[in-house]
């Protein structure tokens, strides 16, 4: 047969020698150094691997007392079964100052689905006249914020705590008072509640305004390697949030060590403790990027903020089909990664919700709102 003549000759026993020698090899260094995480518990089980096994990352060092006592109460956290509630609903989480101009807006997005979702309001400056009913009442006791510090984080915190006492509440959204919604109502519901991650943005810069910002304080329990960046708005599952709600340790951290003028730099806990939180618990669980747009594209301090004359259809729709997540680094290389935004590993358009946009923009925004939201 012709076809027989073509193959190569038999090369059998040179790679046969150098694959039992690298077996060989990683079998002598996996025993010479003993396996001390999972993966290499997983491959190779030794004595410590039982003690460790059952945790959800297992660094190469011994764990802290507090590091262990905080990985038994998040393993155990994790490990609860999916709570099933015969009417799950969103809580939308508002933090503001004070008003929130779009609350029109936002009841036209409500309204006919009652049951379906709760709000919450932060306000911390000063309590807002409410002018939809579905915000009168459902302000919660709240405190200052200062832009940057861990009063920013405590706050999520609060209202997280709020939001988790109805046991209905399955996903929760954080907004701004500058937020607005790009979906119509059971879209947006479905792709939440449906979804099994958090969209927690979070990537790993290399550059200042990532890890330029870690302080070597946080060691043993936060790593340089461990430490993360992200946009602070967030939306996450009820057991994220519980976890949220149980973690003293990483929050002790960044609030001792993640703040303005440390060591003098300057770091944002908003924009690292869940990132690097959730890239140490549960890397798998988060999808790594926000729903909520915004627009860096200007290279600002502040990102760009829509006024009347930009609210065209063209722009929403625009918004809408982005299907790919960009990350780039701080550093000089300005490296970008570009990632699909899958959910259940189809591709689909990243963004629910969108900011910064101008008080202004509120009679444009709900004359084009039937339009917009219905077409992908
Ligand atoms: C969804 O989440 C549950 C609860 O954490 C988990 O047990 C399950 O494996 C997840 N499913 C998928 C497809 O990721
Ligand atoms: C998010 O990023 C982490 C770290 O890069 C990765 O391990 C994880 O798989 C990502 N999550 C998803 C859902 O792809
Ligand atoms: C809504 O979309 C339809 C179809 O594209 C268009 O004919 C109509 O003028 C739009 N309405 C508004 C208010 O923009």
């Amino acid at each position: 047969m012709s076809e027989s003549r073509q193959r190569p000759p038999f090369k059998g026993p040179r790679w046969i020698i150098t694959l039992v020698a690298l077996v060989t090899l990683v079998v002598i260094t996996a025993l010479i150094y003993p396996p001390r995480n999972s993966v290499t518990c997983y491959m190779f089980s030794g004595p410590g691997c039982q003690l460790y096994q059952q945790f959800l990352f297992v660094p190469s060092r011994e764990l802290t007392d507090t590091e262990a006592a905080a990985q038994v109460v998040t393993n155990e956290i994790m490990n609860l079964p999916e709570s099933k509630t015969a009417n799950p609903k969103i809580a939308f989480m508002f933090l503001t100052p004070g008003a929130l101009p779009f609350e029109p807006l936002w009841e036209m997005f409500l309204r006919g689905h009652e049951n379906k979702f709760s709000i919450y309001v932060h306000a911390s400056k000063k309590s807002p006249a409410h002018t939809s009913n579905y915000f009168v009442g459902r302000d919660i006791h709240s405190q200052k914020v200062a832009w940057g510090q861990i009063s920013m984080v405590d706050a999520e915190r609060r209202l997280l705590a709020h939001a988790l006492i109805d046991p209905d509440n399955q996903h929760f959204v954080l907004l701004s008072d500058s937020c607005v919604p790009l979906f119509d109502f059971n879209y947006i519901y479905n792709h939440l509640i449906y979804a099994n991650l958090s969209f927690i943005d979070c990537f790993e810069d290399p550059g200042p305004h990532g890890n330029g910002r870690y302080s070597q304080h946080m060691l043993p329990e936060v790593e340089k390697k461990d430490f993360r960046k992200g946009s602070q708005w967030f939306s996450m599952k009820r057991r994220h949030a519980i976890v949220v709600m149980a973690d003293s340790l990483y929050y002790t951290k960044f609030k001792l060590y993640c703040r303005p003028k440390m060591e003098g730099r300057n770091c944002y806990a908003d924009e690292h403790y869940f990132p690097t939180l959730f890239n140490m618990i549960d890397p798998n669980g988060i999808a790594n990027w926000s729903v909520t747009h915004v627009d860096w594209s200007e290279g600002k301090w502040h990102p760009r903020l829509y006024n009347a004359r930009d609210i065209t259809p063209y722009l929403l729709r625009k918004i809408k089909s982005i299907q790919l997540a960009y990350h780039v680094t701080s550093d000089l290389k300005k490296v970008t990664t570009v990632r699909p935004c899958l959910w259940k590993g189809d591709q689909r358009p990243c963004y629910l919700f969108a900011r910064k946009f101008n008080p202004e923009t509120l009679d444009r925004l709900m004359y084009l709102f039937p339009n917009y939201t219905s077409l992908v």
